[in-house]
């Protein structure tokens, strides 16, 4: 069914657990992920990224992604990931995504809270949550698949959002879903994950009522993750390790394969390695059992 994040977001703050934001940029990853969802019975977010565009643009991949939501018998809302321009989020709006989230992190803090206010002026009384970032994601993906620069991940606390200007942004704003950097990176880590959690805390202290996201999940540690969630974290975008998953196996296949190797058969592997990587990642953002 059909569910907004913000509806999500409040049943995931009652009982302390992050929904899970994942990109399906094809229908073998949107299948496995709702497959996924409907196994374990935790509510999740599809994602359209802007930077996938070039894979599926947003008016083929949404209407699909509707669709399929529609017909779960899980939780699933259907969301614009870094959503770059107000244009492509203007379509978001149109094509009936329940939320979308407006990223104006890379301008001054300012012109970032004008651009963001403007837009949930805009979507709110339509009903659409808005999710913003403050502070910078570093990225280190492992292809230039989605166009995005690497940055310089030598000290990841110059990206870092500060408390004082996330109350300012989330008071000036009204958004819904702040995003945060305290020390994930989107990708690959360079060297051990060590996230600021006491950040996170100091976030939620000053920002009010707003639901607190993550980005960059892959390759956190379960642990950190976990403790993520217990200082405030209640949405985390998580793409990588599941994207990368399939890889391997369907290169063993293809290698050990004597025969032309099928592509619906690939299809199908990759479906299943897919499926499994998202149902151990919901487990751990169910945080339950500790
Ligand atoms: P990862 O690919 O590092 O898990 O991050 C995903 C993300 O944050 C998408 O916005």
């Amino acid at each position: 069914m059909l569910v907004s994040l913000k509806e999500m977001l409040q049943e995931a703050e009652k009982n302390n657990f992050a929904i899970a934001s994942i990109n399906t940029p094809n229908q073998i990853s949107l299948r496995a992920v709702i497959q996924a969802a409907e196994d374990t019975g935790m509510p999740v977010t599809i994602n359209h990224a802007q930077t996938e565009q070039s894979v599926v643009p947003i008016d083929i991949a949404v209407p699909l992604m509707l669709d399929y939501a529609k017909k779960s018998t899980a939780a699933i809302s259907v969301h614009v990931d870094h959503g770059y321009d107000f244009e492509h989020c203007m379509k978001a709006v149109r094509l009936g995504c329940t939320s979308i989230m407006y990223d104006c992190s890379r301008f001054p803090l300012e012109k970032n809270i004008e651009e963001v206010k403007r837009f949930v002026e805009i979507v709110k009384p339509l009903g659409i949550g808005v999710e913003a970032e403050l502070g910078a994601m570093p990225n280190n993906m492992p292809s230039d698949v989605h166009g995005q620069e690497t940055s310089d991940l030598s000290d990841l606390s110059v990206y870092y959002t500060d408390p004082d200007e996330a109350a300012l942004f989330c008071e000036r704003t009204g958004v819904d879903v702040l995003t945060t950097s305290f020390g994930t990176v989107h990708g690959m880590y360079a060297g051990e994950p060590n996230l600021d959690i006491e950040r996170i805390r100091k976030i939620k202290s000053q920002a009010g009522q707003v639901h607190l996201g993550m980005h960059g999940g892959s390759g956190t540690p379960f642990d950190q993750i976990q403790q993520a969630i217990d200082a405030g974290i209640k949405k985390i975008n998580y793409f990588t390790a599941i994207d990368t998953a399939p890889a391997p196996y369907l290169l063993k296949t293809i290698q050990e394969s004597k025969n032309p190797v099928n592509f619906c058969n690939l299809a199908n592997q990759a479906m299943e390695i897919i499926y499994q990587k998202t149902v151990e990642i919901l487990t751990v953002f169910k945080n339950a059992g500790r």
